[in-house]
C-alpha cells in the first residue's frame, strides 16, 4: 500500500526569495573536468566555439547556468593566474599537484574562462589563491580583468586581445583554507583575509573560504575575526554513501542500504546549514554576510578503470535523489543560502555532463536540475508535510528517513510549482494537499535505483510527463517508489 502523506501548504511566503544562484555551478581544472569535458581546443574537429565544445555549452544553456566557479578547488591554492594569459602556445606547463600530478597546460586561463561564462551567460566566480600568492597578485589579477583605465595591467589584458574590462562579481580569498588552501588555524586565516581584501580596490563580492569539515569553531572564529570584511562565507558538503573516505561506496550496483545511506547524507546537509545559520546570527544579526555552498554534491569511488585523482564516477537516479533533496534544503534556507555550487559541471563527482571523445550524455543529476529550473527566483511558501517515516530497508539499515520531502514556491510569473521526491526504493506515496489541481510537470524515477545513462544507453533515463487531475477534497498525486515530480499547480 502506498505511504499516506499529507501536505498542506499555505500562501504565505516562507522566506525571501531562491536566488537563481543556488542552482550554480563549479568547473575545477581537474580531470577532464575542463580539458576534453567542456574545451577541446580551436583546432579540434569536435564542433566548438572558440575551443569550447557546442554540445556540452549547447545542453548547460538549456538548463540556464548562473554561476560558475573557477579554477578550483583545491587547484586554486596552487593556480597562478599569470601562467593562463597571453599567447596560448607560449603559456608555461604546470603539474597539476591535487589532481594526479598531470601536467596542466594552461590552454585555458582568463581569457577563455570569461569567454566560456559569456557564451553561457553566467557570472563569473573566480576563486582567488590565498594559499601560496601574494595579497598584491590578488589584487592584479583583479585589475588585470576589471580596470577601464590606462594601466600596464590594463593595457596588457588589450594586447591579449580583450579591450573591454571584464564584470567579476564574485571573488573567492582561498579555498578550503583549512586543508588543501594551506592548512590554516581559522585564527591565521582570519588575519589572512583582513590583509588580501585590503587591496582589492574593485566592488565585488568578498567570499570567505569557511567550514568543510563540520567545525563550528571554523565559521565562529571567521565571523568573529574577519566578518565585516566579507559579503559571503562557503560551506563544503560531500555526500559520501560509505562508512569513510577510503570506502566511498560505488556510483553503481549499490545496496539498498547504500541508497538509504546516501540519501541521509544528502539530508544531513540541512543540519550543517543550520548550525552554521546559528553562528552567522550571532555575529551577523542584521544578515550582511550571505552563506555559499559552494561545493555540494555525491563523492563516490572512482570510476573502474579511470585514472586516479580524476574524480570520475557515474550518476544514477540516486545522485538526482540526492540533488533534488538538496535543493529543497537549499530552499528552506533562502535568509542565508544565496549561492551553491554543485562539485562538479562536467565529468568530476556529481557531475550534470559526461564525455567521452566525442560523445556527451546527460545525467539524472542534469535532469534534477532541469526540473527544478522554475524555482531560480521563486519566493517559497510555508508548508506542513505529514509523512511517515519510510520502510523497512530505512529501518534495517539504521537510517532515519522521511518517505516524502516537498518543496513549494511561487515562480516569478506568479503561479505556484510543487516538488516532490520520494525516497523509498520500493513504496509508492500517495500525497494529498490542499491544493487546487490540475496539476502538471513532470517524473524523474526508474526500476532500478542505480538507473543511468551510459554511452551506448544515453537517453536510459529522462524525465517523463506527469498529471494530478483536480479534485474537490484536495488534490492527489501518485508518486512511483524513488522519484521526483516537479509540477505547476493550482492556488493553494
Ligand atoms: O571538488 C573536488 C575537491 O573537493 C575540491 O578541489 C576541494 O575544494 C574539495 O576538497
Amino acid at each position: 500500500a502506498p505511504a499516506q502523506v499529507r501536505l498542506q501548504v499555505s500562501a504565505e511566503a516562507a522566506g525571501p526569495v531562491i536566488e537563481p544562484t543556488v542552482y550554480g555551478h563549479f568547473a575545477e581544472h581537474l580531470g577532464t573536468g575542463i580539458y576534453g569535458g567542456l574545451w577541446v581546443g580551436t583546432g579540434s574537429t569536435i564542433p566548438h566555439t572558440r575551443g569550447w565544445r557546442n554540445d556540452v555549452i549547447q545542453a548547460l544553456k538549456r538548463i540556464g547556468v548562473p554561476v560558475v566557479r573557477w579554477p578550483g578547488g583545491c587547484f586554486a591554492d596552487d593556480y597562478d593566474w599569470r601562467d593562463g594569459i597571453g599567447p596560448r602556445s607560449q603559456r608555461p606547463v604546470r603539474l597539476n599537484k591535487f589532481w594526479g600530478m598531470v601536467p596542466e597546460p594552461n590552454e585555458v586561463g582568463t581569457h577563455e574562462f570569461m569567454d566560456l561564462v559569456e557564451q553561457l551567460g553566467a557570472e563569473a566566480y573566480l576563486a582567488g589563491n590565498m594559499g601560496s600568492m601574494t595579497p598584491r597578485a590578488l589584487s592584479q589579477w583583479l585589475e588585470y580583468m576589471t580596470s577601464d583605465s590606462r594601466s600596464s595591467l590594463a593595457e596588457e589584458r588589450r594586447r591579449n586581445g580583450r579591450d573591454k574590462p571584464w564584470k567579476v562579481k564574485y571573488l573567492g580569498i582561498g579555498n578550503e583554507s583549512w586543508g588543501c588552501g594551506g592548512h590554516m588555524r581559522p585564527e591565521y586565516q582570519a588575519d589572512l583575509h583582513r590583509q588580501y581584501v585590503t587591496w582589492l580596490h574593485t566592488p565585488v563580492v568578498r567570499v570567505a573560504s569557511g567550514d568543510g569539515e563540520g567545525r563550528d569553531e571554523v565559521i565562529d572564529t571567521l565571523m568573529a575575526r574577519a566578518g565585516q570584511d566579507m559579503d559571503a562565507i562557503t560551506l563544503h558538503y560531500y555526500t559520501v554513501p560509505g562508512p569513510s573516505w577510503e570506502h566511498k561506496g560505488s556510483a553503481l550496483g549499490f545496496t539498498p542500504e547504500y541508497w538509504a545511506r546516501a540519501l541521509r547524507g544528502a539530508m544531513g546537509i540541512e543540519a550543517r546549514i543550520e548550525a552554521t545559520r546559528r553562528i552567522m546570527d550571532r555575529h551577523d544579526p542584521a544578515g550582511r554576510v550571505a552563506l555559499y555552498v559552494d561545493e555540494w554534491g555525491t563523492w563516490h569511488d572512482p570510476e573502474p578503470g579511470s585514472t586516479p585523482g580524476f574524480l570520475q564516477q557515474q550518476n544514477s537516479l540516486r545522485d538526482a535523489l540526492v540533488a533534488a533533496l538538496t535543493f529543497n534544503v537549499f530552499h528552506r534556507h533562502t535568509t542565508r543560502v544565496k549561492m551553491a555550487n554543485v562539485a562538479q559541471m562536467v565529468n568530476v563527482l556529481q557531475a550534470l555532463v559526461l564525455t567521452d571523445g566525442p560523445r556527451m550524455l546527460l545525467t539524472p543529476t542534469y535532469h534534477a536540475f532541469d526540473l527544478y529550473q522554475p524555482f531560480k527566483g521563486a519566493t517559497p511558501l510555508k508548508l506542513q508535510l505529514q509523512t511517515p517515516r519510510w520502510g523497512e530497508i530505512g529501518k534495517e539499515s539504521g537510517q532515519d528517513l522521511p518517505a516524502v520531502d516537498a518543496s513549494v514556491a511561487r515562480a516569478t510569473d506568479g503561479r505556484v510549482w510543487l516538488a516532490l521526491v520520494n525516497l523509498d526504493p520500493q513504496r509508492p506515496a500517495r500525497v494529498t494537499a490542499n491544493l487546487a489541481g490540475p496539476a502538471e510537470g513532470r517524473l524523474l524515477t526508474a526500476a532500478a535505483m542505480d538507473a543511468h545513462n551510459s554511452f551506448s544507453q544515453p537517453h536510459a533515463l529522462e524525465p517523463s510527463r506527469f498529471e494530478a487531475p483536480a479534485a474537490s477534497g484536495g488534490m492527489v498525486l501518485e508518486l512511483p517508489p524513488k522519484s521526483i515530480v516537479v509540477v505547476r499547480v493550482g492556488e493553494p
